[in-house]
């Protein structure tokens, strides 16, 4: 499975936490953009893509939610819930994302640029393109 948790230095104190990304040091990319997704519902779903060459790294900087991720062989859940552990996701992983509390803000650490030539929004195709049928 082609994902991590990375987790984040806290710079706190009485005044509050900081968490500080450097591209090259705690990101094991170059990072080309940064979105965000917020207004999130706890019964709409999204994602349900991979990504033939983006790397990502998501960070719940506010609230949860939970990812499905697919190798195209097996399928894993995890909780993202913490403004100090980032979720990188590498190339050719299916993700499906879900179960957000209201309210929940993810902050998105992308390698490149907003390409939808390069998603791979079938699931039957991915598992096609992954199992070199
Ligand atoms: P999409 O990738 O489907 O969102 P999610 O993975 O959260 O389900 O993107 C939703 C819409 O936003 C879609 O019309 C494409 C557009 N979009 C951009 O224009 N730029 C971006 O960087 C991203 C991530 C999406």
């Amino acid at each position: 499975m082609n994902y991590k948790l990375i987790k984040m230095n806290i710079h706190g104190d009485e005044r509050g936490k900081l968490v500080s990304i450097e591209g090259g040091q705690n990101i094991p990319f170059e990072i080309k953009r940064v979105y965000y997704i917020f207004d999130t519902l706890p019964n709409q779903e999204r994602g349900k893509h991979a990504h033939k060459e983006l790397e990502q790294i998501i960070i719940a900087i506010d609230g949860a939610c939970q990812f499905v991720l697919d190798d195209g062989q097996k399928r894993e859940e995890i909780w993202l819930n913490r403004p100090d552990v980032g979720l990188y996701i590498g190339k050719n992983m299916w993700r499906e994302m879900r179960n957000f509390s209201y309210g929940c803000k993810l902050m998105v650490l992308a390698s490149t640029h907003y390409d939808e030539n390069e998603y791979i929004r079938n699931y039957e195709e991915f598992k096609k393109q992954k199992n070199n049928v």
